[in-house]
């Protein structure tokens, strides 16, 4: 028998409306003891509307679910009946560990490294289409997790710096980055080459980056300098508005470890460098447009990748936010 399970739309603090639309969407658990396997059965029978609305509206938040455990949030994201995209089959620059087959750590990288606004692997050709987070355990301060709508930042944008929206737009970007051959977990972009690209050896990661159309430089200490093609700045989004749907926030900005200079991890598509004061105004209308998600135990954000972006706020204490990845073949939206 089918358990009732009950749910409002609510709002939260800070949250924003863009287009008639609230941001995030809140959806709260309004049944009391609800079981997980009544939550699971209601986004089963809700699927294709929860993911029509997550793309509405950017993001929605689940409250008050019954969720407590890595095996909970499995569950829940396989009610989605949704793709998984695999980390190992990604080309992520973070480290992170495996927890179910679809539920990583969102981030290895220490608490107080601020991991700024991005798109999931937008600086790479393969990307999933939504994400899904869980707060198993909040930080004991910080930790929040911005999120901001790149279509309304493009809007700005271009009001803003017509001349580099229109660049952005017509030359694409390329992202550069230095892989060491050893994970580095001290960095928030620090996997390795090998596990980037499922390579023993480097005829093999050569193997791969040419097929992604990759180039390349072995650097004298075994890490890899890759480059990737050119990827668009600007993306038409199914809804028909378009997005700022790049890495240039965080590559321009964060990309930085022992063995990357952030002023050589992005030039435009032709290879000319981004001017330091236009991307200071990206970084300004994003940072104006934030929300910040002040997680709460059982929280579960479903994000859609290409209309919104996410970061983390640094840290203290232990936060434990749990990531799953969609993946853009089988979006039914
Ligand atoms: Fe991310």
């Amino acid at each position: 028998m089918t358990q009732e399970f009950e749910t409002t739309r609510g709002r939260i603090d800070g949250d924003q409306v863009h287009f008639g639309q609230v941001f995030p969407l809140s959806v709260i658990c309004a049944s009391r003891d609800a079981e997980l396997s009544a939550a699971c059965d209601w986004v089963g029978r809700q699927r294709d509307e929860l993911v029509r609305l997550s793309s509405e509206h950017g993001a929605i938040l689940f409250r008050g679910f019954p969720l407590q455990s890595d095996r909970d949030f499995d569950q829940f994201v396989d009610a989605f009946g949704l793709t998984n995209f695999p980390y190992e089959e990604s080309l992520s620059n973070a480290v992170r560990i495996n927890r179910t087959e679809r539920v990583f750590t969102a981030n290895e990288a220490p608490s107080d490294v601020r991991i700024l606004l991005h798109h999931e692997m937008a600086q790479t050709p393969v990307y999933p289409s939504r994400l899904f987070f869980f707060c198993e355990q909040p930080a004991e301060s910080g930790g929040e997790t911005p999120l901001c709508r790149s279509d309304v930042l493009l809007d700005r944008l271009r009001d803003r710096s017509p001349e580099f929206a229109r660049m952005c737009e017509e030359r694409g970007l390329t992202y550069s980055n230095v892989m060491p051959a050893t994970a580095d977990a001290a960095s928030g972009m620090g996997r390795s080459w090998k596990c980037t690209f499922r390579a023993d050896n480097r005829p093999v990661a050569e193997e791969r980056m040419r097929s992604l159309g990759y180039s390349w430089d072995w650097l004298d200490d075994g890490s890899l300098r890759a480059t990737t093609p050119v990827l668009p700045a600007v993306k038409t989004l199914p809804s028909g508005r378009q997005a700022f749907f790049n890495q240039l926030i965080a590559a321009a900005g964060g990309w930085k470890d022992a063995r990357n200079d952030p002023s050589k991890a992005i030039t435009f598509g032709d290879g000319t460098p981004l001017d330091a004061d236009d991307v200071a105004v990206a970084v300004e209308v994003a940072d104006d447009l934030t929300f910040d998600l002040a997680w709460q135990q059982g929280d579960v954000a479903l994000v859609d990748n290409l209309v919104t972006m996410h970061g983390r706020r640094p840290f203290t204490g232990t936060r434990k936010v749990l990531a799953s990845l969609v993946a853009m073949d089988d979006d039914p939206a």
